[in-house]
């Protein structure tokens, strides 16, 4: 009895608020936020800012039943563009789509003269792009006009168009009469850094498709345009292999539900071209791999304990051919499944002790001269996949630790910084070196604590490290990265968003776009935004939106 208590009283001892009702006090960084939401942003609710915007008090009344996003005049676009077509559908119903008011009665009724009857989009050049995926060199610039000649959406390339269709739907907003209006505006735009990720993890906790693809349709509201996909690791192996069924027959969560088939695949990859997402895959080796071994017979090594095999299996086993036979097979068919120009071959966290444990490994780093160095074993094997996955004209991104190892790596190689201790340090060693480098050692977004967390990640700066100009330019971007283990459907959405839209403005505006008062005017818009697009976004602080999320 008494011990059954224990527990309980220790609870409450430990935890007086949970019981006194104390009241909530703000902190000084509330008082201010909540201050700063009374005031209008002069940039409404766009989302990320745009590099140069003016607006001004003119106003253009949209009669939803009339107005229409065409492919304009002069345009060098295929009319046939996939990438277009779909945009504009979409466009049209974020914009009019949602409210309440609908837009068959009410709203029709604005002023006949100062209407808005067109969003003309103009491509001037690159139609070819269309047909195409979007890549690291993309141009995802835009100039967009809207003024008494009328709405006009210039970019070079259909990336471009898209972020500019998403910056239009922006300036839309409803008057109290539920009338659709936009002001006069000119805006000129381009992102600041070339790649702009979301990490999600389909390992620990399995993703159905319908939650992947509602991310990509959240990214596409940020501007964010990889998707970084983690898809097995050591809990389960959801990618079902053409060459290699057996790695999710037995590796995943279940053999027929929890898998992705190629089918599934494409359809991801086509979703997000659509919005003008890459789909860069990471298959992570030679640790992270306990599900692998589950179909793939030998493929791990086999542990010792007192001179006799344990029963359990480290990392890839690095000293056999029959690896490297399947490694070859399995990424090639990775490579045709997978059309980005970039892979990501992770490479962090290999365990040392079962290789340390294992004699016939132990004779091998004696035969090639690696004493007791069990790096030097890891890098043998990086080599030899960095040689392999290259033979199929692959880049490849890798974790950290593959470029604090000293391998060899092409001068493509785009090394992802996500230890955040020193990662300043790291940031500098890496462009130093000349490969380019991702930032997401601030972001790891599964990180969540009470209160506004997103100001953090908000704060940084990825080019603040001690380098030179030319350093700063192999920064090409970052990820805010969610890892699985307490996430699955249920929350996914609400924990990346809008906490990621911090990181989407980091990436996407200028940098001195610094305000927190001002981001958090403009963020909270853009939240009950996404919350009316479909999107759960969680709230970020008290307050309301107009649409509400079951509304
Ligand atoms: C748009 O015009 C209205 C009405 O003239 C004005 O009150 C508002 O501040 C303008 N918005 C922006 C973002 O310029």
């Amino acid at each position: 009895m008494g011990a059954r208590l224990l527990p309980l009283f220790g609870l409450l001892l430990l935890s007086p608020r949970c019981w006194s009702h104390r009241p909530h006090h703000l902190s000084e960084e509330e008082e201010y936020l909540l201050q700063a939401a009374k005031e209008e942003s002069p940039y409404g609710s766009l989302w990320p800012l745009p590099q140069t915007v003016q607006q001004s008090n003119d106003v253009y009344y949209i009669p939803p039943a009339e107005f229409s996003i065409v492919h304009g005049a002069g345009s060098t676009g295929s009319p046939l563009c996939m990438v277009l077509q779909d945009a504009f559908r979409r466009y049209y119903e974020y914009i009019f789509g949602y409210s309440p008011f609908k837009y068959s009665a009410v709203n029709t009724n604005g002023p006949s003269s100062g209407r808005l009857l067109q969003l003309q989009v103009i491509l001037t050049s690159d139609q070819n792009e269309c047909f195409l995926y979007p890549h690291v060199k993309s141009d995802e610039s835009y100039k967009l006009i809207i003024d008494d000649d009328g709405a006009v959406l210039q970019a070079s390339q259909v990336w471009g168009a898209l972020r500019g269709l998403e910056t239009f739907s922006q300036l839309v907003y409803e008057d109290s009469t539920g009338a659709f209006l936009v002001n006069k505006t000119r805006i000129a735009d381009a992102p600041r850094f070339a790649h702009r990720g979301v990490l999600l993890d389909t390992s620990r906790h399995y993703l159905p498709l319908k939650s992947i693809l509602l991310n990509l349709d959240a990214m596409a509201f940020n501007k964010m345009n990889v998707f970084h996909w983690h898809i097995v690791d050591d809990q389960s192996f959801p990618y079902q292999s053409v060459l290699f069924p057996e790695l999710s027959n037995k590796g995943a969560y279940h053999p027929s539900t929890h898998i992705y088939s190629v089918t599934d695949v494409r359809l991801v990859i086509e979703f997000a071209r659509l919005r003008g997402i890459r789909v860069i895959p990471e298959f992570d080796t030679p640790g992270h791999t306990s599900s692998w071994g589950k179909g793939q017979k030998d493929l791990l090594t086999p542990c010792y304990q007192d001179g006799q095999p344990s029963g359990s299996f480290g990392p890839i086993n690095p000293i056999v051919n029959e690896t490297y036979n399947f490694i070859q097979s399995f990424f090639k068919e990775l490579s045709y499944v997978f059309p980005d120009a970039y892979i990501h071959l992770g490479g962090d966290e290999v365990d040392f002790s079962c290789w340390k444990s294992n004699p016939d490994i132990a004779k091998f780093m004696d035969e090639q001269g690696f004493g007791t160095d069990y790096r030097k074993l890891e890098s043998y094997y990086i080599q030899k996949i960095l040689e392999i996955v290259a033979e199929y004209h692959k880049g490849y991104m890798v974790w950290q630790e593959v470029f604090d190892n000293h391998d060899k790596l092409k001068p493509d190689t785009v090394v992802e910084v996500w230890k955040e201790k020193d990662y300043q340090q790291e940031m500098a060693a890496v462009t130093a070196a000349r490969f380019q480098v991702l930032l997401t050692a601030p972001w790891y977004l599964n990180r969540i604590s009470y209160g506004q967390d997103w100001i953090k990640a908000y704060g940084v700066e990825p080019t603040n490290f001690n380098g030179t100009t030319q350093q700063k330019q192999l920064v090409i971007g970052g990820e805010a990265c969610l890892w699985g283990e307490f996430v699955d459907a249920s929350n996914l959405t609400p924990r990346l968003w809008p906490r990621a839209s911090a990181v989407a403005e980091r990436l996407w505006s200028s940098k001195d776009v610094t305000s927190v008062g001002d981001a958090y005017t403009r963020l909270i818009k853009h939240r009950c935004r996404m919350v009316r697009r479909g999107i759960a976004a969680e709230p970020l602080y008290v307050g309301f939106c107009d649409h509400e999320i079951n509304a």
